[in-house]
């Protein structure tokens, strides 16, 4: 498959980590000419994850039939399993952040020992954020560190998950607690894996698609700003267009800045109000994307509050985001069966962000904006915060 290659550097967290190559793929996603190139020898043994879900996409099943052998043949993919094909190892898992867990990861560790895998194998994760997240974090504790290559399958994981080396799975109710900075050496994006993604999953990792343009591409937000259709206009060029530019985006910013000592928090604009919305509501009962567009729409007000913005930057982000579907008011409609009255969601929500250990005693740190691509992280104070909550 043609592609197109973009290169990004760091100061390696562990040997071989200190480049990335990224590759844009158009067309049918082809798995097998992208890991069995024709004419190719002495290849490294590769630990291929997905879940059951991805396992069964159509773009899929040539690849993954290579693994059944004759022992698998009646293996379902919707029950998961591990085959081979020469060295090579395929570990199918469940789908979806339930399985985003320690034991899912183990499995993924005990399918490379169960076949041999040396640190020199590569493990390549097929999926959505949760397969990428799990895979980079397996590869980076296989016998102290082995090689990571990704191949993200949903919008979010294009542009977000698989990008920037953070790796890991949920603890219990804890998301995302156990993990490492690990980049992938190469991570292979072919858009056109979205086709085939559900309508919440697609608008889901959207939401991160306009954060990376309020912060970094003023270009990007006006075309989407005209062009709300987007949404159920998956193959429209601009959807690919914007993905190479978000993904372009994060990727200057970790080269910069892997461990997010700095300017990576930026990333964060919209989190800390999605975030507590996300726990206020319970897990899974919003989509990360809808809680962070929330969040963006919350930022941009509270940056009007202390006098950071001006009213025209706030009522143009709030107009985009509402042209999207996306809830702008201080009360998101999750939350209104839960209590009735707007200052008790209002602390609800703040003694949610509260809770996040980057916060100090009476204020929280956000990602706010003066305009669009001027981006400040400040502390600011409750009674602020609880204003534009209720
Ligand atoms: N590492 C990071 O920097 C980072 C950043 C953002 C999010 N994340 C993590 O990413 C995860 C969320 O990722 P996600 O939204 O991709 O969720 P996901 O991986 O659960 O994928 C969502 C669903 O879509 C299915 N799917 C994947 N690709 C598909 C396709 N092409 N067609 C049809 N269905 C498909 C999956 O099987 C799954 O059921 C979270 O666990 C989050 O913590 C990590």
């Amino acid at each position: 498959m043609n592609f197109e290659e973009k290169i990004i550097a760091y100061p390696p967290v562990h040997p071989g980590t200190d480049r990335t190559f990224i590759r844009f793929y158009s067309g049918e996603p082809d798995l097998k000419s992208i890991f069995y190139p024709e004419g190719s020898e002495n290849l490294p043994q590769r630990i291929f994850v997905t879940d059951t879900t991805v396992g069964s996409l159509p773009a899929l099943s040539g690849f993954i039939d290579n693994f059944r052998g004759e022992n698998y043949s009646r293996a379902k993919i919707e029950n998961g399993f591990v085959g081979t094909n020469g060295k090579d190892v395929l570990a199918i898992l469940g789908a979806g952040e339930p399985f985003k867990t320690i034991e899912s990861v183990l499995q993924i560790v005990k399918a490379a020992l169960d076949n041999n895998a040396q640190r020199s194998a590569v493990f390549v994760g097929i999926g959505g954020g949760v397969i990428t997240d799990m895979t980079a974090f397996a590869a980076s504790i296989f016998k102290r560190g082995a090689h990571c290559e990704l191949v993200p399958t949903t919008l979010l994981s294009m542009v977000d998950a698989a990008v920037g080396g953070k790796t890991g799975c949920d603890f219990d109710a804890y998301k995302n607690m156990i993990g490492s900075f690990f980049p992938a050496q190469k991570i292979h994006i072919c858009p056109s894996f979205i086709q085939t993604l559900p309508d919440f999953e697609y608008r889901s990792g959207m939401a991160e698609v306009v954060k990376t343009a309020l912060l970094y591409s003023k270009e990007l937000f006006e075309k989407l700003e005209s062009y709300p259709e987007i949404l159920t206009d998956k193959k429209n060029p601009l959807v690919e267009e914007a993905i190479k530019i978000s993904v372009g985006s994060k990727a200057r910013v970790v080269e910069q800045d892997l461990t997010e000592k700095n300017i990576r928090m930026q990333l964060n604009l919209g989190h800390t109000f999605g975030h507590a919305l996300e726990t206020c509501a319970g897990l899974g009962v919003i989509t990360h994307g809808d809680a962070v567009a929330w969040g963006m729409g919350r930022a941009a007000e509270l940056s009007k509050k202390i006098g950071l913005c001006t009213s025209e930057y706030t009522e143009r982000v709030k107009n985009m985001l509402s042209s999207f579907g996306w809830c702008v008011e201080p009360v998101h409609p999750v939350l209104k069966n839960k209590v009735q009255n707007p200052s008790e969601i209002a602390s609800m929500i703040f003694n949610a962000m509260m809770k996040d250990k980057k916060n100090s005693s009476s204020k929280v740190r956000f990602v706010l904006q003066s305009q669009i691509c001027e981006t400040v992280i400040t502390e600011v104070q409750k009674e602020d915060v609880l204003d534009v909550l209720r």
